[in-house]
């Protein structure tokens, strides 16, 4: 029996030492110290034994089985280990790997030019105002004196959201709200978002965006627009510039105009761009007409004021060089980086 205990032991470590997964070491377990293991076999013949032999073999039994026991635990733990540093291995950063290159963008074309409208007005003493891109019909043509039949009221031209409310299809609106909340002297602008029912193409899009400006106060005359703009021209397009106005109608404003700069392309000659026409009208522009005053609580007695509406794309445009208005729109990184 002693040397079947021996045989059974030198088996099992030979096994052991071969033994290669955690799986493998648990039948090795099985098989030799298991209910129906060796081992156990081994001990249930104790039986036949001679009384006195009985203790020596257990000794040697008990022993035999510690020793697998222990071989057991020592391979499962280098196992063990073995299975834990391939993990390691497999989720090892290469620190000497190279970075991901991060894109930093800048602010788009739109904004540098609305952002330079800014400082330019606030240098000049303008508050920012705010209104609603969703308006009332009211605001957006009735206040303005627009009357019930100006084609600009057309479902054409217009998003109505229902009979009294729409998407502003201008900024001149927020004129009417600041008016009617303030005492002059008044001078704000507020540029923004606006609306129409335009078909896209080069120069036209249904959303586009509007810096309107309101100065009202004793005194303001047609000579402080003039001045302002030519201001305002300067600093966005540098002094070598020209402007024109021309007389206009805006229903809001009297006298009119309508301001253009000479055009970027073909440098007043005629082109795509400008339709033949050499100029690019940027904004309109005007003296509050004297009803709009007064049906916002100002007496247009004791005040006078002027009042623009510039079209940041279309300034945009000249000021880059950009001859059509979707390139504004697409977010092509190829040409954002150009600004
Ligand atoms: N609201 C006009 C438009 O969208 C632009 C405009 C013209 C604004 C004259 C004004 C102005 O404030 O006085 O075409």
């Amino acid at each position: 029996m002693r040397e079947q205990l021996e045989e059974i032991r030198k088996m099992a470590e030979k096994e052991l030492s071969a033994a290669d997964s955690a799986s493998a070491v648990e039948s090795i377990r099985l098989k030799y110290l298991g209910k129906k293991g060796e081992l156990t076999a081994v001990l249930r013949g104790m039986g036949a034994l001679p009384p006195e032999e009985r203790p020596v073999i257990g000794q040697i039994a008990n022993e035999t089985r510690q020793d697998i026991t222990e071989k057991i635990d020592t391979v499962f733990l280098k196992i063990e280990q073995r299975e834990r540093n391939a993990g390691f291995l497999a989720e090892a950063v290469d620190v000497t790997m190279p970075g991901k290159r991060l894109n930093i963008g800048h602010t788009h074309p739109l904004s540098i030019v609305m952002n330079e409208m800014k400082d330019i007005f606030t240098g000049l003493g303008y508050e920012i105002a705010e209104g609603p891109e969703i308006e009332y019909v009211y605001y957006n043509f009735d206040a303005l004196n627009i009357s019930k039949d100006h084609p600009s009221r057309d479902y054409q031209d217009t998003f109505y959201i229902n009979d009294r409310v729409l998407l502003r299809t201008q900024t001149s609106p927020v004129q009417i709200r600041v008016m009617e909340e303030r005492e002059p002297p008044i001078k704000i602008i507020c540029p923004g978002r606006v609306y129409r029912a335009d078909e896209v193409d080069a120069t036209h899009s249904p959303v586009f965006h509007q810096v309107e400006g309101l100065f009202v106060d004793k005194g303001i005359t047609m000579g402080d627009l003039a001045g302002t703009l030519r201001l305002f021209a300067a600093g966005i397009f540098g002094g070598q510039t020209k402007i024109r106005l021309r007389p206009h109608n805006f229903p809001f404003t009297e006298p009119s105009a309508e301001v253009d700069v000479s055009c970027w392309t073909c440098g007043g000659k005629g082109c795509r761009v400008c339709k033949g026409e050499g100029w690019i009208e940027i904004l309109g522009a005007g003296m509050v007409h004297p009803k709009v005053l007064a049906v916002c609580g100002i007496d247009p007695e004791i005040y006078s004021g002027f009042a623009f509406g510039i079209g940041v794309e279309r300034t945009a445009m000249c000021k880059f060089n950009i001859d059509d208005m979707r390139l504004l729109y697409e977010n092509d990184i190829r040409f954002l980086r150009q600004f």
